[in-house]
């Protein structure tokens, strides 16, 4: 049989056989193309997978109310109940490892930010700080400040290798943008980029959608595609060949990530974890986050509408919410969890379906772009590998200090570039008033560089006695100059 039979069996076999209904009138060229989309599609898999996706919508109307547990608090640590001695164990245990090269960062940027508005990758972001650096070179700094903790505190340096998931949409701009910024001073053999996986979209009634005569419509596959792409672009053998062994994993919109955070990190090895989820309590009942919660005695984070009111608004003796581990796609797995995900499990990872408007070609082969949803993208979530791990911690942290996502466009309610900078300025005012400064007026507007101070240490020097005025911007030695806007009294 020639390939093309074969092919052409294959898709009669699936129901997919309309994939090569323009065939006769395709050019050489639109031909080769669209056997090439079709060779990347194991048309199996994905068809399997629309089956189990479909079945999922159908179990995901039921309420999970009755099967609920929350994380006992044995496995669950805050940095509210720590006492300040138990905290530094956990950092320093977390800067030995950095300083052993044993830890990476796994940044997940391959999202389209359209609630931003943007066409540009989100980590190439400025949100209008007075130094005007983007959420990429805000993070990149962190870990080269990091690093220099991490000797300062052992006498030896390590290295953090920062691995970078993108999409199809986001390789070639992130990329070029890292090449023209020098990698921010990092060294480059550490940064690694890498492209997550796409997954065909379907009509409802199980077609895959062609978005040209020769072209399947793919999307990328959710942030849960991290742990294919880790496998098939041998990201996982790298990551062995390095020797590390920690990943901290993150979503690339916080602006105040810890990259790499030694407490997390530290607390996570001391409890023996394989995989963990750094939380934010949930300020009130109906906050829009999800929650690291206990469902039929496996862990997973269950979404805001899947509890009825009743549920959401349970609370403990202490007067805290039951279920208060708001989930800030802020991660960390060991490379063996990884592996045994990636190389066992990754199939049975759930599939959320999200119905949209998907741009198709009709029978008469014109592209059509539909007014309401005519179909469904698939996407893995990445902490749906929660219910494969033997050892999973949970570690909630002061919003404040680590979790201002930017989400919205400005003018939106909330998750704008005008709270991303807001909740800098108030967190490096915090800093600055606790090392002994002072500001004229406040709120005010202040920025300290990633580079001087990755979480409010070693300011004292700088700011002890001093009163500052805003704008004020902190740099580091090596940056072009120190800005300080303060008058010694
Ligand atoms: C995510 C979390 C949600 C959490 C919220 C907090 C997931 C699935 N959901 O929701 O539980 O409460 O953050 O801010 O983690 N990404 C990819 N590839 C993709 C899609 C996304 O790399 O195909 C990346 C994005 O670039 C981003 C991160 O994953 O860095 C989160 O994606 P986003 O779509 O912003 O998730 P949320 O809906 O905000």
């Amino acid at each position: 049989m020639s390939n093309l039979n074969k092919i052409k069996s294959t898709l009669q076999q699936y129901d997919q056989a309309h994939i090569l209904q323009f065939w006769d009138r395709l050019t050489e060229d639109e031909r080769k193309s669209l056997l090439q989309d079709i060779s990347e599609i194991d048309i199996e898999e994905v068809c399997s997978y629309f089956k189990r996706a479909v079945e999922s919508l159908a179990e995901d109307q039921e309420k999970l109310d009755n099967r609920l547990k929350p994380i006992p608090p044995h496995l669950y640590g805050a940095v509210s109940r720590t006492s300040p001695a138990l905290l530094s164990s956990y950092e320093e245990t977390g800067l030995i490892q950095v300083s052993e090269s044993k830890v990476g960062v796994l940044l997940m940027a391959g999202g389209q930010g359209t609630r931003l508005g943007s066409s540009k990758p989100k980590g190439m972001y400025d949100v209008g700080l007075p130094s005007h650096k983007s959420l990429y070179q805000i993070q990149a700094e962190r870990i080269k400040r990091l690093t220099q903790l991490a000797q300062e505190s052992t006498g030896k340096t390590g290295r953090i290798t920062w691995l970078i998931m993108t999409s199809e949409h986001t390789m070639e701009p992130t990329l070029n943008f890292f090449r023209k910024h020098n990698f921010f001073g990092l060294n480059k053999d550490d940064v690694i980029l890498f492209e997550q996986g796409l997954l065909p979209c379907f009509t409802f009634d199980g077609k895959i959608i062609l978005d040209k005569q020769y072209k399947v419509s793919r999307a990328p596959d959710g942030n849960g595609g991290l742990y294919r792409a880790l496998r098939d672009r041998k990201v996982l053998d790298e990551i062995e060949r390095r020797g590390i062994k920690y990943l901290h994993a993150h979503s690339v919109d916080n602006i105040l990530v810890k990259v790499a955070d030694p407490v997390f990190i530290g607390y996570c090895v001391q409890k023996g974890a394989d995989c963990a989820a750094k939380v934010v309590e949930k300020a009130f009942p109906s906050e829009a986050l999800g929650v690291v919660c206990n469902v039929d005695g496996k862990y997973q984070v269950v979404e805001y509408s899947e509890l009825t009111q009743k549920t959401a608004e349970m609370r403990n003796n202490d007067g805290r919410l039951m279920f208060s581990a708001g989930n800030i796609c802020n991660h960390f797995f060991t490379l063996d969890f990884l592996k045994k995900i990636a190389y066992k499990h990754e199939k049975e990872l759930k599939l959320h379906v999200a119905k949209k408007k998907i741009p198709y070609v009709d029978a008469s082969g014109n592209l059509c772009i539909p007014e309401k949803p005519n179909g469904i993208k698939m996407e893995k979530f990445v902490f749906d590998v929660f219910s494969f791990s033997e050892n999973l911690v949970v570690w909630e942290v002061n919003r404040d200090e680590e979790f201002s996502a930017l989400k919205n466009a400005d003018g939106a309610e909330k998750d704008t570039p005008t709270t991303a900078r807001k909740d800098i300025y108030s967190l490096h005012e915090k800093y600055i008033i606790a090392a002994g400064g002072n500001f004229e007026s406040t709120p005010a507007v202040c920025e300290i560089s990633p580079l001087l101070s990755y979480a409010g240490e070693g300011l004292e020097n700088i700011v002890k006695t001093k009163t500052f005025t805003s704008p004020l911007l902190l740099k580091a030695d090596d940056e072009s100059s120190i800005v300080l806007n303060g008058n010694s009294p």
